[in-house]
């Protein structure tokens, strides 16, 4: 998504190791309170439409901690949300029009003209949540509304950044309308703006996204199994190990919509169709022996074993052993390195730094070919490691990184709308 970058950054201090470090500093994009979001919000929502919003409701983006590009073959995720949000203000109207305002300009248009690819950008994922809704019953045919959107979390870092602008507005519409907002509303919602996304946005993703920003828990990871569609809060607290979670958005580009993410769901699904098998989450390692070509059989054998460390690590998790966490990261860093191949020289940089740092692991996160990574380290080391992050990147020539400190975020909700 295009939306431009509104997020507050921290220089941290001067890298002071390695030979490219000199003068570079680390820049921390800090979450902004939803207090502030809102009133940013509220604040674009007068500026162009005059007046005050119904409410605000705001939705995080989220980082993936394992199970990556397996969403879409039945498989198990385990993300977390960000406390880097996004908010809509929102006021409703009854007649079927939209007017949708963001930092990249604005849109304007009726809900019956939204279509495949239309519109495009940005206001599709606003638009196509209202078109998905009213296709699902969840709103009426009339809904109608204003807009204004204000955002923290990182744009084109694959942070989720269009799943929290969905999630936002589904919300915001659920309320509105009086439709149901528990945890089985919440999963109709998620999967009507799946729908937007790849029915409106065209990006033809899986639901790991909307799932964590509708069902995310402060405090918690939540277990997406989007095999039989169902979520499950999982404890997550590095800090009482004295552990963290660095985010390194590499500043890569990143784009879901091109072509190489519908590429690999094609690949895993023709793996399933060639082993008679609905998903592969029904595979086992021994039945990749089975798959024809070279190719499909490492894309597949992806998908299975990444499976696989999701278990491993939702057993580290329950017995208390989360240093044992970081290796299995790196594992999860190689087989989408190597088998399914959607990193790129700045992920591999970030994470290759991470290790040689000391982090306990370290992987990218989301769906590549850019966007970010996540290093398990020391409380301690959190400065340290992504000083060395930085100026290893500057040694290899690339775009310099920023970093998130993270902690677990809650889920899209509904915020008090300031009013001046
Ligand atoms: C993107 C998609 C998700 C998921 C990840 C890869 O974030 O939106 O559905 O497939 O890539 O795990």
């Amino acid at each position: 998504m295009d939306l431009r970058r509104r997020t507050r950054v921290d220089r941290g201090p001067v890298a002071r190791r390695g030979a490219g470090a000199v003068g570079v500093v680390t820049e921390w994009v800090r979450a902004t309170p939803d207090a502030d979001l809102a009133a940013s919000a509220t604040a674009a929502f007068r500026d162009a439409f005059g007046g005050l919003p119904d409410g605000v409701w705001v939705a995080p983006g989220r980082v993936n901690l394992i199970g990556e590009h397996v969403d879409y073959a039945g498989g198990l995720s385990l993300p977390i949300a960000l406390s880097h949000r996004t908010a809509v203000a929102v006021r409703e109207r009854r007649d079927g029009h939209l007017r949708l305002r963001s930092g990249l300009g604005s849109w304007e248009g009726a809900v019956d003209a939204v279509g495949p690819g239309a519109p495009s950008g940005w206001p599709a994922y606003l638009a196509g949540v209202v078109w998905a809704m009213r296709r699902s019953g969840l709103c009426g045919t009339d809904f109608g509304a204003h807009v204004a959107v204000a955002s923290a979390v990182p744009i084109g870092a694959g942070l989720s950044s269009s799943a929290a602008l969905e999630c936002a507005l589904a919300i915001a519409v659920a309320d509105l309308v009086g439709a149901p907002t528990d945890d089985a509303g919440r999963t109709a919602l998620a999967a009507a703006c799946v729908a937007a996304e790849n029915e409106i946005a065209l990006a033809p993703t899986g639901g790991m996204d909307q799932a964590i920003a509708l069902h995310a828990r402060a405090g918690h990871a939540v277990l997406v199994d989007s095999g039989d569609g169902t979520v499950a809060p999982v404890p997550f607290d590095l800090g009482a190990d004295g552990l963290a979670l660095l985010v390194i958005d590499t500043r890569a580009p990143h784009r879901l919509v091109d072509g190489q993410y519908a590429q690999r769901r094609r690949s895993v699904e023709d793996a399933a169709a060639q082993l008679g098998v609905p998903t592969l989450r029904h595979a086992t390692r021994t039945d990749l022996d089975r798959l024809g070509d070279p190719l499909t059989e490492r894309r597949a054998r992806h998908v299975v074993t990444e499976i696989d460390r999701v278990r491993e690590v939702l057993q580290f998790l329950s017995s208390g052993s989360l240093r044992e966490v970081g290796a299995v990261l790196t594992s999860s860093h190689i087989s989408l390195r190597d088998d399914f191949e959607v990193s790129c020289p700045e992920l591999d940089s970030a994470v290759d730094a991470a290790l040689a740092a000391g982090a306990h692991g370290a992987r990218m996160t989301g769906g590549g070919f850019g966007g970010s990574a996540i290093a398990l380290v020391d409380v301690a080391d959190v400065d340290r490691v992504a000083g060395e992050v930085l100026s290893t990147a500057e040694t290899r020539g690339l775009v310099a990184p920023a970093f998130l400190r993270i902690d677990t975020g809650g889920a899209a909700a509904r915020r008090v709308t300031p009013v001046s």
